[in-house]
């Protein structure tokens, strides 16, 4: 039976409890609303240690100013029946208070520099301060041996993964190869924005994805390359906010002629629902 709990105290007393037999703790982090992206996650897990606990928190540091925090899907009792189904022991769904008590804007912030400056991070200002504050605050209370993450959210994993590092936090952190519709278009609680039209033409950023990578390997320019995807993109309706390849250990720009441990990476707008994607080739 997995049990849910919301209080700090009620994580830390069955936590400790697993503990003191000996068993190992995995933990995946979400935002609710759950697919079949954030289940493999849970298996993953469920694969690695004795006991496995999700969190869901629509985490509100992480939302810019005019993003989708208020309308972001919150479907609790549908995500507990799926997470007991892919082998979840604990749920810790806690709400604002108990993550922030000096509200969000009085609280500790954390700053992950240098890799946070580009992509993501260039285009919503704070998101990454957010998400490693919310992780940090979610490992001290979970104490996991191993956390996993999704590719999907390629730059997000770099900066946990730094994080880790640079903070000496005792948690392994695994990345999980993202999960996609039949069609390509890789799964997240956002495309259900999108309307019937506009969900058949998002495979299109899967689909530049792969042409990025394939004309990479036959040895096209870069800058070339990334503004191809870019006016493809455009013609098809897209608001690109970004076509890059960059490398995929630390996300600085490659030279030119690099073809090896590359990552290439996509943010549009389609309507109002943003999309974010990315492939990674060597
Ligand atoms: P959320 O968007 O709910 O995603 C939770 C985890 O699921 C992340 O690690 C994400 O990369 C992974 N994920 C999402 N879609 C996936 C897919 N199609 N295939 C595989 N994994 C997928 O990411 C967040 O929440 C938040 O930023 C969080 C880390 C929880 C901090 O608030």
């Amino acid at each position: 039976m997995m049990q849910t709990v919301q209080d700090a105290a009620g994580l830390r007393a069955t936590v400790r409890g697993w503990r003191s037999q000996g068993h190992t703790v995995g933990f995946v982090p979400t935002m609710g609303n759950l697919h079949a992206g954030h289940h493999s996650l849970v298996k993953l897990a469920r694969a690695r240690t004795d006991r496995v606990v999700a969190s869901v928190f629509v985490n509100p540091t992480q939302f810019g100013p005019n993003e989708d925090f208020e309308r972001y899907p919150r479907t609790l009792a549908q995500d507990q029946a799926g997470l007991a189904e892919s082998g979840c022991d604990l749920l810790f769904a806690p709400d604002v208070a108990t993550l922030y008590p000096f509200g969000a804007a009085g609280s500790v912030s954390l700053r992950v520099p240098e890799i946070t400056d580009t992509l993501e991070g260039a285009h919503r200002p704070g998101h990454f301060d957010g998400v490693a504050t919310v992780v940090c605050k979610l490992f001290n209370l979970v104490q996991p041996d191993i956390a996993i993450f999704g590719q999907k959210d390629f730059q997000q994993l770099k900066v946990i993964e730094r994080m880790v590092r640079d903070l000496s936090l005792p948690v392994k952190v695994m990345g999980a190869p993202t999960q996609r519709a039949d069609d390509g278009l890789a799964l997240s609680s956002r495309n259900q924005y999108l309307s019937p039209q506009e969900r058949a033409e998002a495979v299109q950023i899967y689909q530049t994805l792969q042409q990025m990578r394939d004309l990479i390997a036959k040895g096209h320019a870069r800058k070339v390359v990334e503004q191809a995807a870019a006016s493809k993109l455009e013609r098809a309706g897209f608001l690109p906010d970004y076509t890059a390849i960059r490398r995929a250990d630390d996300l600085s720009e490659p030279a030119e002629g690099e073809t090896e441990g590359l990552v290439a990476l996509i943010a549009a707008r389609l309507g109002t629902t943003r999309l974010i994607d990315n492939l990674s080739f060597d």
